[in-house]
């Protein structure tokens, strides 16, 4: 059984009321539930796990970064700002899949740098949600 854990940072948890024209109208709770229905013959376990906070996002990575399979990472805005979230990556066992919801290349030029980019095993940007479903098929 492969084990695959979503971290998504700050303001994930406003899905679907956040700027819905950009990030869309459902919510990640809904969202879970058809990621699970939809690999449910698959053999793997997800889990989901957001904050608000960084250094909880750290402490989340530490903890599954040794023994999960997988790490789909949206960390938000933290991922153009945080050296210490790119340091956890690096320093982790597990790889990571950096994911966007909305094209970040097509916004302003402070989205444009990711720290994560260049430690992340792969990067799927702009697919909308369908960007976490297509990060865990790579894991499959
Ligand atoms: C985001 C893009 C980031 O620039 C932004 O700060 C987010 C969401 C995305 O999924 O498109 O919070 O990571």
């Amino acid at each position: 059984m492969l084990r695959v854990i979503i971290i998504n940072g700050p303001n994930l948890n406003l899905l679907g009321r956040r700027e819905p024209e950009i990030y869309g109208e459902d919510t990640f709770e809904d969202f879970m539930i058809h990621l699970k229905g939809k690999f449910v013959e698959s053999d793997v376990e997800l889990t989901y796990f957001q904050s608000n906070h960084e250094g909880e996002l750290l402490e989340k990575l530490h903890e599954v970064g040794f023994h999960y399979d997988g790490i789909i990472l949206n960390a938000g805005a933290y991922t153009h700002t945080s050296v210490a979230l790119a340091d956890a990556v690096s320093g982790i066992e597990t790889p990571v899949i950096e994911v966007h919801i909305s094209n970040v290349h097509k916004r302003e030029a402070f989205r444009h740098h990711s720290y994560l980019s260049p430690v992340a095993e792969g990067i799927i940007v702009g697919f909308g949600l369908r960007g976490y479903e297509l990060a865990v098929e790579y894991f499959l």
